[in-house]
């Protein structure tokens, strides 16, 4: 997309941060070689079930944080796969806390914030774990807040979620893009009333649910030049 058809009008870039700032799987990469060819099978099942019982805690009404709720899932996903490694379990929730960002991240994030953007994180990570992952991975002093579902106590997709993007940075919905490469919450920040940039990474097939994304792209690098 050229610039003349750029989305104009927005103020803010909020970005969702696992999957699309931060590589969940890198976490079982770190530790490759102790889970042998259950590796990409269990790092799969940990982020079905860690998303899963977002949903279904937020429809039970039994909150808990994302680190009880990732915890969780990796005991599924480890007892699946018959792994019973005490050590191994908590190396692999420790990785958690530093994530690799994607490689164009950084870049990208310095091209938005030299334009004048603001730019926030909005997450169900708990604020702990947004802390650790933007520490480590040297993204920190390029955000201006690192949002948690914490503060409103359920997860994404659930409206009260988009809205507090709007509360904390005091712009309009239609003034956020927001960016995400989890296909159901680009639909959900969309459905809100948030311009949306689907980061597609894996060229996967769109969502059957309402609220389109404004646009899809294959990573962040070519959101500076569509947005003003
Ligand atoms: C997040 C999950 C959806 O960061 O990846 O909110």
């Amino acid at each position: 997309m050229s610039t003349s058809n750029a989305i104009d009008g927005i103020n803010a870039c909020v970005f969702d941060a696992y999957g699309t700032l931060f590589d969940v799987h890198s976490a079982v990469g770190k530790h490759r070689g102790r889970l042998g060819g259950n590796a990409d099978s269990v790092s799969a099942l940990w982020r079905t079930k860690q998303l899963e019982y977002t949903w279904l805690r937020s429809l039970m009404k039994h909150h808990a944080d994302f680190w009880q709720v990732t915890r969780d899932a990796l005991d599924f996903a480890c007892d699946t796969h018959g792994i019973e490694d005490a050590v191994l379990k908590n190396d692999l929730m420790d990785a958690y806390l530093s994530l690799s960002a994607y490689p164009e991240v950084p870049e990208a994030l310095v091209a938005l914030k030299d334009r004048g953007f603001k730019l926030a994180i909005l997450s169900n990570g708990t604020p702990g774990m947004l802390e650790a992952a933007v520490r480590n991975s040297g993204i920190a002093s390029l955000l201006d807040e690192n949002l948690s579902v914490e503060s409103v106590g359920i997860f994404k997709p659930d409206p009260k979620v988009y809205e507090l993007a709007v509360d904390r940075l005091g712009v309009a919905p239609h003034e956020i893009i927001f960016q995400s490469s989890n296909a159901w919450d680009a639909s959900g920040a969309a459905a809100f009333g948030f311009r949306v940039a689907w980061i597609n990474r894996f060229g996967q097939r769109p969502e059957r649910l309402p609220g389109k994304p404004d646009l899809e792209i294959r990573d962040l690098m070519a959101l500076p030049g569509m947005i003003r």
